[in-house]
């Protein structure tokens, strides 16, 4: 823990839209296991005067399973050399095979809440809202051509930002 720093969220030290590219590993525990999987879709706001996250999480997700066990979560940001990690956790499913040993990540805990030492910033948030997505949301009714062939709408989360976290260089 002593290599980091803690910040706040307007000091988070990449730009928030940039999220597309820098993709982060949405993590949490249940029943002393963790699973994490990478996220690249998400984004930062304030809803009922906090600050908080969103993240999507389609249904067929095993993280989704973590995720709902929890109560707090973590979202680890990575530095640009662990893009092929990011790549192989983001793309095979802890239900089929042990990917964090696998990863050669090191889970550690703050407060409880897994999280992974490699990482550059890391943000740990509250569960504050679940929404699954329902068809007949969309207006854009294109978006579910383009992203939802498979009807699998995600849920939404939105998450309370409890603590961020930075490596001090
Ligand atoms: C760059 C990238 C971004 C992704 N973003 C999301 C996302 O925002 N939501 C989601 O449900 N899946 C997303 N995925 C897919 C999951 O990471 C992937 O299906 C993963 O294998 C799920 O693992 P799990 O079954 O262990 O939870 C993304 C994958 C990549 C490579």
């Amino acid at each position: 823990m002593l290599q980091y720093r803690q910040i706040t969220p307007s000091e988070i030290p990449f730009p928030i839209f940039e999220l597309k590219n820098k993709w982060m590993l949405i993590t949490a525990g249940k029943d002393g296991k963790v699973n994490t999987m990478t996220a690249s879709w998400g984004g930062f706001g304030i809803m009922w005067n906090k600050e908080v996250a969103f993240v999507v999480i389609r249904p067929q997700r095993y993280t989704l399973e973590f995720v709902e066990q929890s109560d707090s979560i973590s979202l680890s940001f990575f530095d640009r050399s662990f893009k092929k990690t990011l790549n192989y956790l983001g793309s095979v499913s802890g239900r089929d095979e042990n990917k964090i040993e696998k990863s050669n990540l090191t889970v550690s805990y703050k407060n409880g809440i897994p999280y992974f030492e490699e990482a550059e910033t890391v943000i740990f948030a509250k569960k504050l809202f679940i929404q699954p997505m329902k068809e007949d949301g969309f207006i854009e009714k294109q978006v579910i051509k383009n992203w939802y062939p498979d009807k699998d709408y995600h849920h939404l989360y939105i998450i309370g930002i409890s603590e961020i976290i930075t490596k001090t260089v």
